[in-house]
């Protein structure tokens, strides 16, 4: 696609300063997955009661639902500094060795999209995370060494959308894994209003409620179209967001009232036209509609889950009548049928690989 998607929940380029401007810095800021919170304000206040830094973090979930964010309060909570990384970016053993020879005591390291790291920057990573050290060869040949350098004690928070890919050497090196789900409606339209509030754009509750409506779960896709919709209002309107204005101008821009988009629809589509609503392979569905296997995965079928619209089952992905209900689509007695007998995924589904 030639444009952004507008409910991608990756960031676009352009993004980074709003999302640094409305990032909330605290956790009682913080709105949403109250079990996370809750589990962190006590290891936090745990921590600093013995004057030690946090465990290791990991968290995980589909792109756009805090973990950076998290990371950063977890910092500002500890009265630390934070180091920002991710896994593409640390390309060699010595790129991590110096990011870690730098921290101060306690600070925290994020490494967002953990999952791709490479096994020899990994190898790094485990004594640096269970005994605060790195193992450094000296010389060549037969007159080489090992050098064990000591590092300052630090936090690693780790963040993935494919927690699956992760080694379970390194999944057991963290103290605590946290699953990040999408947000509910109620915390969804209060990310919108606190949104708003920070912008000055003026909005209604029910207009602030028609956002969060089709913001996907996803913080930072609610408050792309927030700012859309302030365009609209501006421009059309007297500037005020009002429930109308937002579905008018949320329909302009083909999303539907679930927040699906063009992409979202075809791929659904696709499944039940051309599927017969499936079980279809990833790849087959992948080639019918142009997309990587690796986007369908991690991007667009996280919220198609959550909908209960598609499954993943051994066999392959499954339009479910929910689907075919929101396409208007009538449902087969034999899809029905066949429905039963097919082994779901659970837990965690949108993080696993093909089965
Ligand atoms: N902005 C984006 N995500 C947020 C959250 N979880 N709480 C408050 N403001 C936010």
């Amino acid at each position: 696609m030639s444009e952004p998607r507008i409910v991608s929940p990756r960031p676009n380029a352009s993004e980074q300063h709003l999302e640094e401007t409305l990032r909330p810095r605290r956790l009682a800021e913080y709105i949403g997955q109250d079990r996370v919170k809750e589990s962190l304000t006590i290891a936090i206040r745990a921590a600093q009661e013995r004057g030690e830094p946090l465990d290791h973090l990991l968290f995980y979930g589909p792109p756009g639902l805090g973990k950076t964010t998290l990371a950063g309060i977890i910092a500002a909570e500890m009265g630390v500094n934070l180091r920002i990384t991710s896994g593409p970016a640390i390309e060699r053993p010595g790129d991590l060795v110096s990011i870690l020879t730098n921290l101060r005591p306690g600070d925290v390291l994020f490494i967002d999209e953990i999952h791709r790291l490479n096994r020899l920057v990994e190898e790094v990573l485990y004594p640096a995370m269970e005994d605060f050290a790195v193992d450094l060869v000296i010389g060549k040949g037969p007159a080489a060494r090992s050098v064990r350098l000591a590092l300052p004690p630090f936090t690693l928070v780790g963040a993935t959308t494919r927690l699956a890919l992760l080694t379970s050497p390194l999944r057991d090196r963290f103290g605590a894994t946290y699953r990040l789900d999408f947000y509910d409606l109620p915390a969804l339209r209060a990310i919108v209003e606190r949104a708003a509030r920070i912008l000055h754009v003026p909005i209604t509750p029910d207009g602030a409620a028609e956002i969060a409506r089709r913001g996907r779960g996803t913080p930072r896709i609610a408050i792309r179209l927030l700012k859309r919709v302030r365009d609209y209002a501006q421009v059309m309107s007297d500037g005020t967001i009002t429930a109308e204005l937002a579905r008018l101008a949320l329909d302009r821009m083909a999303i539907d009232e679930l927040g699906l988009d063009d992409v979202d629809r075809l791929l659904l589509r696709t499944i039940v036209e051309k599927f017969d609503g499936g079980p279809v392979g990833i790849q087959t569905l992948a080639a019918a509609t142009s997309e990587e296997p690796d986007t369908i995965e991690s991007v667009y079928e996280p919220y198609l889950i959550q909908l209960g619209f598609l499954q993943r089952t051994a066999r392959g992905r499954v339009a479910t009548r929910r689907a075919y209900e929101h396409l208007g689509v009538p449902y087969p007695a034999e899809q029905a049928i066949l429905q039963v007998p097919l082994q779901g995924l659970n837990e965690g589904d949108f993080v696993e690989p093909d089965a």
